[in-house]
Parts: structure tokens; C-alpha cells; sequence
């Protein structure tokens, strides 16, 4: 689990068949939108096999456009998934003193993070996960991740994207100016759990504030962030806000800041800024980490769900 995969990733095959080599052709695939808020779907893809440089440049201006990308009937090792995903940026490492997912057993989250509720080692269990964009809390937010299904439950366990541009966009003219130009604080969840951890062990009741009141000291350190943030790619204005992590907006009076973030979150979980993912085992989703939050709905703990995750590494919001 600890051994470094992006090593062993690109490491010639030697047993691979010739097809394995041969780059695949913009031809072969097809793109098509989802109908929803966001995401499109690709058939016809390989991700065993390499890209050729027109496919990478169309998928990448496909995910700019769409903010999520389906591939349907995957079936990949790690160091295949591995291989695929890095030809969208390389992979998010976190500062040292700052927690993420995939950080307590080692320090350095693996390269291929074990989304999964079923054997020890999993991350994230079978709760509901509430609308959020990875890795916002700290000082290089992801570019973005993507997800490959192995296991996935009867019933529950979807995974809904919210279009932050489209959610920008909506935003009345009057709230637009009001909100050009703040700085976000999100502070970091896994602070908050190791902070729960403690207050749970001194007999009290774990706490999530959805915002930061003067009363309450700054949950670790904090990386301040445009709420209004530019798309590094596509230029687009994205609205980089996710819906219950504990955040702050600086130079704000406490009061007005928790109504405007309270009102921005409504408007953010609208249904016609959504689309929701019903897994299927192969599928791969690559999501814009930039543009977009990601929530699931829980599904029966005896249920077996798995997940393989690659998190791509961002530059700094602007
Ligand atoms: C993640 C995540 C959602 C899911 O891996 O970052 O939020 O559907 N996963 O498991
Ligand atoms: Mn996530």
C-alpha cells in the first residue's frame, strides 16, 4: 500500500501485446453530453492504451466544456489507472502539515487512494458525503481526480456533481459584485474529525459549524482562497464554495458573512446544477476539481462498494 505506484506505472511491459502500445485514435471515441447541468460520456476509450496527442488535447477540452468525463467499461491495474490519469497533470501531493484523505496511516497518501468500505484500509465508509470540492483547505487544491468503479452496492452509494460555473452564472447581478474580489477560508475537515475525536472523548457532542464565529479558535492553519475563482484553463468564472465544511470570508463582519455563505449554499444545491452518477462497475469519472463539488448518498453498510481514486496535482486559485 505504501510503495510509491507512479514508479512502477510507466514501466515498459514487456508481455503486453502490440495493440497495448499503439496509440488510439480520436476516431475511435465518442463524446457525448449527459443532458444534465454537466458531463459527458465517453465510449469507445481503452484507457489500457495510449492516447494519441489529438485524443488527450480532445478529452482534456471535453473536460473543460463539460467539467466531468464518463468512461464507460474500464478494466485496469492500478499502475494502468495510474498511467491513464497522469496524462492530465501529475499527481497531488499534499504539504506535511496538512491532513488529507489518505494521509493518517503513512503521512503520503498513496498514489491510488482505496475508496472503499469493505476490507480494512478503505476510506470513507458507506455515510452520506456532503457537497464538496477536494482538498480546498489547502494551499494547492487539487485540478482534479478521477474515480474508477469496482464494486458498487444495489441501491445507494450515488455520486452527484454540482456545476460551480453554471452556479456562477445564475448569480443575480447585485450578488456578483457583492462577491467579486472576497477570500474564502475552508478549513480542514480532518482537523475538525481529529478535533471531534477529542471533544467525544471529554463526554461532549461532535461539532461541524458551517462557519467560523469569532468565539471559536481557527480550526489549524488556513490557506485563503478566491470565492470567486478563474478557471486556469478555460477562463471560466467558478463559484469555489462547498456546502457544509466550515468556512470564513476575511474582512467580513462575522454575521453577514455566515448569511451570505448560508445563501450562496442554497443556491449552489439547486437540481439544475447537477448531475447524478448511477455506478457501474468499469466506469472511470474525472471530474474538474476546480469547477465542480462532489456529494454521494449513503448506501447499507453491508453492502460492498470500492472505488480506486487518482487526485491530480493544481496550482494556486487566482
Ligand atoms: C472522493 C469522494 C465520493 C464517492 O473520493 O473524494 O468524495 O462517491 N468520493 O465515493
Ligand atoms: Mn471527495
Amino acid at each position: 500500500m505504501s510503495t510509491p505506484q507512479l514508479s512502477r506505472a510507466f514501466h515498459a511491459r514487456p508481455d503486453a501485446t502490440a495493440g497495448l502500445h499503439t496509440p488510439q485514435a480520436i476516431e475511435e471515441v465518442r463524446i457525448t453530453p449527459t443532458g444534465a447541468a454537466l458531463g459527458a460520456v465517453v465510449d469507445g476509450l481503452d484507457a489500457n492504451r495510449p492516447l494519441s496527442p489529438a485524443l488527450v488535447f480532445a478529452l482534456q477540452s471535453a473536460l473543460d466544456d463539460h467539467h466531468i468525463l464518463i468512461f464507460k467499461q474500464q478494466r485496469l491495474d492500478d499502475d494502468a489507472f495510474l498511467s491513464f490519469s497522469t496524462y492530465f497533470g501529475s499527481v497531488f501531493r499534499r504539504p506535511q502539515d496538512v491532513p488529507v484523505l489518505g494521509s493518517e496511516a503513512q503521512g503520503i497518501p498513496p498514489d491510488v487512494v482505496f475508496v472503499s468500505n469493505v476490507e480494512t484500509g478503505g476510506y470513507l465508509g458507506s455515510g452520506e458525503l456532503t457537497p464538496h470540492a477536494d482538498h480546498q483547505w489547502t494551499p494547492l487544491p487539487s485540478a482534479g481526480s478521477l474515480l474508477y468503479a469496482l464494486e458498487v452496492p444495489a441501491i445507494g452509494g450515488d455520486t452527484s456533481w454540482y456545476n460551480l460555473n453554471a452556479a456562477y452564472e445564475a448569480l443575480d447581478d447585485a450578488t456578483r459584485a457583492q462577491i467579486d474580489g472576497l477570500q474564502l477560508i475552508t478549513y480542514n475537515p480532518f482537523v475538525r474529525q481529529i478535533e471531534n475525536a477529542r471533544i467525544k472523548a471529554e463526554g461532549g457532542e461532535a461539532e461541524y459549524p458551517p462557519y467560523r464565529s469569532p468565539a471559536r479558535e481557527p480550526l489549524g492553519a488556513a490557506f485563503p482562497h478566491p470565492l470567486v475563482r478563474t478557471h486556469p484553463r478555460s477562463g471560466k468564472k467558478i463559484l469555489f464554495l462547498s456546502t457544509h465544511t466550515e468556512v470564513e470570508l476575511l474582512g467580513i463582519a462575522p454575521a453577514e458573512g455566515e448569511a451570505l455563505i448560508a445563501r450562496l449554499r442554497e443556491h449552489i444545491v439547486q437540481p439544475r446544477f447537477r448531475y447524478t452518477h448511477r455506478w457501474s462497475v468499469g466506469d472511470i469519472v474525472h471530474w474538474d476539481n476546480q469547477a465542480t463539488l462532489h456529494a454521494r448518498t449513503a448506501f447499507p453498510a453491508a453492502e460492498r462498494r470500492t472505488l480506486k481514486r487518482v487526485s491530480l496535482a493544481g496550482s494556486r486559485p487566482f
